[in-house]
C-alpha cells in the first residue's frame, strides 16, 4: 500500500461525483468537518457524464483533486477503476471514497457500511445484536450495507427482493453468514423483525415495496437508506404498518462522510452538531 503521509502533504481538493449531483448535501458536511478540524480544504460537486467516468476522474486527478466521494450512478464504476482496494470496498464491489495517494494510484475504500452502522449504533441506540433484520432490496445499496450488519450479530438477517433471484444471487456472493437468508417480498408474511431496512431505489419513483402486513416487531425501528427534507413514502408507510420508529438515511450519510474524512485526514470530526444542523435545514 502507498505511504498516506505523501497524500496528507498535499493540497486539499476534494468533490463527490455522481449524476445527477448538485443537490448533494456532502460539500457542506465535509466544510463543516473541516471547520471544526483546523483544516483548509475544497470541496465541490461536480457531476460527470456516465459515459466518461474513467477520464473524468482522471482529468480531476490531473487538475489537482486528492480524493473524491462517489455516488449514485458511479459506484460500481470506481470499484472497477481503484488499482488498490480495501477489504470492506472489495466485500462491497463497490466504491464511495477514492484516494488518489500517489501519481499512479487510485485507493478505494467504502465507507457506506460503517456509516450505517454507526448511525444505528451511536445516534439511535440501536443494536443488532439478538435481533431480526430485514433488508429489503438486493442492489448495489445493499452489497454496501450488508457485511457489516451480518457481523452486527443479529439472530437472523434476509433479504427480501422483488426479483427473489437477485436477493439469492447476493447472498451466495458473501461469506456463509449464520442464519441468513433470500426471499421474495411476499414471501415475508410468516416473520416480524426488530429492524427493517429500506435499500431498493423505490423510494426514487415514490413507490414503497409491496410488503406483507405485520412484519414489524413491537419496538421495530424503520429506516430509509435515502432521506429527503420530509418523512419518505416509505417511513410514513412503515409507520402506518406497526413500526415504532422510522428513520432516514441523513446520519448515514453524515457518518460515512465522517470516515471518509478520517480516511482522507486522520481526523475523526464530530457528527451529532453536524447531523442537527442539516435536521433543522438551517446550513
Ligand atoms: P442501488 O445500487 O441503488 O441499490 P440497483 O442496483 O438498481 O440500485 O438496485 C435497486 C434495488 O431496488 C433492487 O433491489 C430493485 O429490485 P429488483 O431487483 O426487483 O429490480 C429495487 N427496487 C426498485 N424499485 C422497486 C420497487 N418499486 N419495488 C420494490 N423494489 C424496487
Amino acid at each position: 500500500m502507498t505511504d498516506l503521509f505523501d497524500f496528507q502533504q498535499r493540497r486539499r481538493n476534494f468533490a463527490v461525483l455522481g449524476n445527477p449531483v448538485a443537490h448533494s448535501k456532502s460539500p457542506q458536511i465535509h466544510e463543516a468537518f473541516a471547520r471544526q478540524c483546523g483544516i483548509s480544504l475544497s470541496y465541490e460537486a461536480i457531476a460527470l457524464d456516465p459515459g466518461i467516468f474513467e477520464q473524468g476522474v482522471r482529468n480531476l486527478r490531473a487538475g489537482g483533486i486528492v480524493g473524491a466521494n462517489v455516488t449514485v450512478p458511479f459506484k460500481q464504476a470506481a470499484w472497477h477503476l481503484a488499482d488498490e482496494l480495501t477489504d470492506r470496498a472489495q466485500v462491497a464491489q463497490a466504491v464511495n471514497t477514492l484516494s488518489f495517494v500517489a501519481d499512479d494510484i487510485i485507493r478505494g475504500d467504502n465507507t457506506d457500511g460503517v456509516g450505517l452502522m454507526r448511525d444505528l449504533q451511536r445516534n439511535l441506540g440501536f443494536s443488532c445484536a439478538q435481533t431480526r433484520v430485514l433488508v429489503i432490496g438486493a442492489g448495489g445499496a445493499t452489497r454496501g450495507i450488508f457485511q457489516p450488519l451480518i457481523d452486527s450479530d443479529p439472530d437472523e438477517i434476509v433479504i427480501a427482493n422483488r426479483t427473489p433471484s437477485k436477493a439469492h444471487e447476493l447472498l451466495a456472493a458473501f461469506d456463509s453468514p449464520r442464519r441468513a437468508a433470500a426471499c421474495h417480498l411476499e414471501d415475508l408474511s410468516v416473520s416480524t423483525f426488530d429492524l427493517v431496512i429500506n435499500a431498493t431505489a423505490a423510494s426514487l419513483t415514490g413507490e414503497v415495496p409491496k410488503l406483507p402486513d405485520g412484519i414489524f416487531a413491537p419496538d421495530a425501528l424503520a429506516y430509509d437508506l435515502a432521506y429527503a427534507d420530509q418523512p419518505t413514502i416509505f417511513l410514513r408507510w412503515a409507520l402506518d404498518a406497526g413500526a415504532a420508529r422510522a428513520v432516514d438515511g441523513l446520519g448515514m450519510l453524515v457518518e460515512q462522510a465522517a470516515e471518509s474524512f478520517w480516511v482522507w485526514h486522520q481526523h475523526r470530526p464530530q457528527t451529532a452538531p453536524v447531523i442537527s444542523t442539516l435536521r433543522s435545514g438551517s446550513h
